[in-house]
C-alpha cells in the first residue's frame, strides 16, 4: 500500500457510524481519548465470556488469565522497545504516577530536588508536588509561552548534580501537541544520577515509542489514548526498579513487574490491550511500502509492525494537522496555540475564537457532530501560564489515523460561520 488506507481504518472502528443530527459524529476529541477498535471489543466481550478468573490458580480459566497478562507485557514491549518484565498495570497513568511517587518517598531525604513542569498534564506535576510535604524541594521548569515549548536551557541549569532525584517531564503536551527531546532531558537525568519519568499518555498515540533510545528509567502511557481500553502501563527500566521500594503488600512478590500492581488488575482492559497493540501491528503490516524508508533497521516481528504503524499513522496525521493549522490561521478572530512550523509536534491542534468561550465552540460544533475539547485539559498550568485560564481555556482539536480530510472542512466550516456571526 503506497497510501494511508483510512477506509479500511475507518472500517475498524464501529463508533464511526454514529450520528448527530443526520450528521456522521467526527471524533476530533482523541486526545481525551479514541475510539475503540473491533478487534479490542471482541478481545475484552471474550475475556469476559471464556477466561473470567483471577490468577494464579489451577484450572483453566486462571492459567489462561496468567497466559493473557504475559501475552500483553509482550504486547506492550513491542510497543515500548523494552522486555516483558519490564511492563507493569495499572487503573491509569495518574494511579501508576502516585505509587511511583509515593514509593520514591522513602529514599528521598528534605532539601531533595524533583523536577517538574510547566508544560506537564497534573498527572506527572500532582503526584510529585505531594513530595512537597516532606520538605522535597519541587521545582518547576518553565514553559516558552510565546512558542508553547519547554525551557530546556532553565532544565539543564536547574538539575543538580547529587539533590534532583527525579525529573518528570512529558512527551508530548496534551493540550498543544508539542513534541519534547525526553532523550535530552533523560540524557541530563543520567548525568546527574536523576530518575527520568516521562509521561508519554499523549504521544503514545502519535509516535513510535523507543525506550531505549530515549534512555528514560520510567515511561508511563494509557491504553484508552491508542485504542485500547481504560488502563494505565509503566514502563521501569530493569535496573531503576530494584531500586524502587514499591508500596505492596506482603502477599504481593517483592520482583518488576509485580512489585508495582497493587490488588486485583484490569484483566479485561488487559485482553484489550493486546488488541489495541495488535490493530496497530496490523495497520503497520498494512502500510510496510509507504514506511519502508523510515523503518529502522533491525526490528524484527510484531515489534517491527508497531513501529511501521505508529510510522504510518505520523506520515497520514501530520500533514492533515498542517492543513489544519494553515487553514485556521486564516480566520479572522482564530488564534493558535501550539509550538512554531519546524518544531516537532503531534496532530493535537488548539486555538481560541474571539467572541466566544471555548466551551461555546465546543457545544456549537457538538451540536453539529463535531466532538472537540475545551478547556485545560488537566494541563491547568500551561493553560494558567498562556493566561487563558479565566476565559475558558482552548478549543482542542486531535487528529487519529481515523480522522478525515473532510472531518476537517467541516470543522473549518463551522469555526468559519462561528467567526464571521461576531462580526
Ligand atoms: C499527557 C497526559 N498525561 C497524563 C494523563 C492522565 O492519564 P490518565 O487518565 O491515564 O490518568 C493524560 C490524560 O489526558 C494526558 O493527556
Amino acid at each position: 500500500m503506497t497510501h494511508f488506507d483510512v477506509a479500511w481504518v475507518r472500517g475498524q472502528f464501529p463508533a464511526l457510524s454514529r450520528t448527530i443530527d443526520g450528521q456522521p459524529v467526527a471524533y476530533l476529541d482523541g486526545p481525551g481519548g479514541t475510539q475503540t477498535p473491533q478487534g479490542v471489543l471482541d478481545a475484552v466481550r471474550e475475556y469476559l465470556v471464556e477466561h473470567n478468573s483471577n490468577t494464579h490458580g489451577f484450572f483453566a480459566t486462571t492459567e489462561e488469565t496468567d497466559q493473557i497478562i504475559l501475552a500483553a507485557r509482550a504486547a506492550m514491549a513491542d510497543m515500548f522497545g523494552c522486555l516483558p518484565e519490564e511492563v507493569s498495570f495499572g487503573a491509569n497513568m495518574t494511579t501508576l504516577c502516585f505509587m511511583l511517587a509515593q514509593s520514591l518517598a522513602s529514599s528521598l531525604s528534605p532539601g531533595d530536588q524533583v523536577l517538574i513542569t510547566e508544560i506537564d498534564h497534573e498527572g506527572n506535576r500532582g503526584p510529585w508536588l505531594r513530595l512537597a510535604e516532606r520538605g522535597v524541594l519541587v521545582r518547576e521548569v518553565p514553559v516558552h509561552t510565546s512558542t508553547c515549548t519547554l525551557d530546556l536551557e532553565a532544565l539543564e541549569r536547574m538539575a543538580h548534580e547529587g539533590r534532583t532525584k527525579v525529573i518528570a517531564v512529558n512527551y508530548a503536551s496534551n493540550a498543544v501537541g508539542t513534541i519534547t527531546d525526553v532523550k535530552r532531558v533523560a540524557a541530563i537525568a543520567r548525568r546527574i544520577g536523576a530518575l527520568s519519568v516521562v509521561d508519554a499518555v499523549h504521544y503514545a498515540l502519535h509516535g513510535p515509542i523507543d525506550v531505549a533510545d530515549i534512555g528514560c528509567d520510567v515511561l508511563l502511557c494509557s491504553a484508552y489514548k491508542f485504542f485500547g481500553p481504560h488502563i494505565g502501563v509503566m514502563y521501569v527500566r530493569h535496573e531503576a526498579a530494584e531500586h524502587i521500594d514499591a508500596l505492596r503488600l506482603r502477599t504481593q512478590a517483592p520482583t518488576p513487574p509485580d512489585k508495582f500492581e497493587t490488588g486485583t488488575l484490569n484483566h479485561e482492559g488487559i485482553a484489550g490491550t493486546i488488541a489495541a497493540v495488535d490493530f496497530i501491528a496490523e495497520m503497520g503490516r498494512r502500510h510496510l511500502d509507504l514506511v519502508a524508508a523510515g523503518l529502522p533497521e533491525g526490528l524484527t516481528g510484531r515489534r517491527r509492525e508497531v513501529v511501521a504503524g505508529m510510522l504510518a499513522n505520523e506520515a497520514y496525521e501530520q500533514p492533515l494537522a498542517r492543513y489544519l493549522v494553515t487553514e485556521l490561521d486564516e480566520i479572522d478572530g482564530v488564534t493558535l496555540y501550539g509550538p512554531p512550523a519546524g518544531h516537532p509536534r503531534t496532530s493535537t491542534v488548539s486555538f481560541t475564537l474571539d467572541g466566544y468561550t471555548a466551551m461555546e465552540v465546543a457545544r456549537i460544533l457538538g451540536e453539529r457532530g463535531l466532538f472537540v475539547w475545551d478547556g485545560h485539559f488537566y494541563a491547568i498550568r500551561l493553560v494558567e501560564r498562556l493566561g487563558l485560564i479565566d476565559s475558558g481555556g482552548l478549543v482542542r482539536v486531535g487528529l487519529c489515523p481515523y480522522t478525515t480530510k473532510e472531518e476537517l472542512d467541516r470543522l473549518l466550516e463551522a469555526v468559519h460561520s462561528l467567526a464571521s456571526a461576531v462580526r
